[in-house]
């Protein structure tokens, strides 16, 4: 049994039963590479159309339509350069978002470098990007929007099927990261009216290391990772195929789930903010309340310092985060809260996020808050 109180499920979740099972099985029987064309081959070939018929259909896509990434980066990094080196002919313009996971920011960064240009939108206070800016900000020739679904820090949603609507007669890509959101939420791919996808196995208790990338058919995209023919050339790289079943079993456990889970982390929420707001702890939620990612928490508690919040959390046992970079030592303030709040806002130095995932009980969440509770009357000053 472990001895702390795990809030930190958006950075990484657990695999459960199943999906522990479903891994293990196929590390002992199914390890024929799924190119080879014997009998070995053959039976991991079978596995593995079967695993990436079950994630196709979980987004409302066919399966021709999933490339197997790494994870979420390596499908961000996929979507953005892939299109980018695709299309360049047709134009250099990008949009993304200041808020978007760094997979995307600095990907952008590095286009830029070579001469791409790229509108990064702002945000308002809850974290969300208008559709107006969406539409202000599209040129003739931009080729790539990229908009996250779900904010990893904040939790926002962001209005993903109303930018795909206003996408609906202009050239450029629309590509979303649904990282954050995959598990949780439900969506449709043509609903949302995306080209492009990006998910991350391991944030919602599957295996780490693996992940996908929505490719909707007749999208342009350039490959990145180059070598054999896996993936219909669009990602070299013999098949994980152990990871793809759990990854699999994975988003069959989260769709029978998923209802309870929304509502039990809703639950979660409500709870750790009466333990606040009972022992008077001057607080704000940082984020939108309604359209919100279900398991994520992020609270602004005045007079706090976020660095020896995070100690102290830890010493109580209580993992959390504060979703900004821990770089050298020091604490980067974190670039979502940058663009909510300004520099210089007091948000960037008192935040902390708290993410509910599965394993997680009532009683650990109350005892968690009141355990926060205790070190913010402690410290806050
Ligand atoms: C929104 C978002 N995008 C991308 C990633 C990167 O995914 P992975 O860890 O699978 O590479 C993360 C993980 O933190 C994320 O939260």
């Amino acid at each position: 049994m472990n001895s702390y109180i795990y809030l930190d499920h958006a950075a990484t979740s657990p695999m459960n039963d199943k999906v522990i099972d479903a891994m293990t099985l196929a590390m002992r029987a199914v390890y024929g590479n799924a190119s080879s064309i014997h009998g070995a081959g053959r039976e991991s070939r079978k596995q593995l159309d079967d695993a990436r018929e079950v994630l196709a259909q979980s987004i409302g896509a066919k399966s021709g339509e999933i490339i197997l990434t790494s994870g979420g980066t390596e499908a961000d990094n996929t979507a953005i350069l892939g299109t980018a080196y695709a299309r360049a002919t047709e134009g250099k313009h990008i949009i993304t978002t200041q808020i978007e996971h760094h997979a995307v920011l600095h990907t952008c960064e590095k286009l830029e470098r070579e001469g791409f240009d790229v509108t990064y939108l702002p945000v308002d206070t809850e974290g969300r990007v208008s559709v107006e800016a969406v539409q202000r900000a599209l040129r003739e020739e931009t080729i790539l929007v990229t908009i996250m679904y779900g904010n990893n820090e904040v939790g926002t949603i962001q209005p993903i099927a109303e930018i795909g609507e206003l996408l609906r007669n202009h050239q450029a890509t629309f590509h979303t990261d649904a990282v954050q959101a995959y598990g949780l939420e439900t969506f449709d791919v043509t609903e949302l009216q995306v080209d492009l996808l990006s998910v991350s196995a391991h944030k919602m208790n599957g295996p780490k290391g693996i992940g996908f990338l929505y490719h909707k058919t007749g999208t342009p995209l350039a490959s990145y990772i180059l070598g054999g023919s896996q993936e219909k050339k669009r990602r070299a790289g013999t098949e994980n195929v152990p990871a793809v079943l759990a990854f699999a079993a994975a988003v069959q456990s989260a769709s029978e789930l998923r209802s309870d889970k929304r509502a039990l982390y809703n639950h979660f929420k409500q709870i750790m903010l009466d333990v606040f707001t009972q022992g008077k702890l001057s607080f704000h939620v940082n984020g939108d309340t309604k359209d919100v990612l279900p398991h994520v928490l992020n609270i602004s508690f005045t007079g706090m310092e976020v660095e020896s919040f995070l100690v102290n959390l830890d010493m109580a046992g209580i993992c959390a985060s504060s979703g900004s970079a821990c770089t050298a030592g020091s604490i980067e303030p974190s670039h979502v809260l940058v663009a909510m709040f300004g520099q210089g806002a007091e948000e960037l130095r008192n935040s902390i996020r708290f993410s509910f995932g599965e394993g997680l009980t009532e009683d650990d969440v109350r005892q968690a808050a009141e355990k926060t509770a205790t070190i913010v009357r402690r410290l806050a000053n």
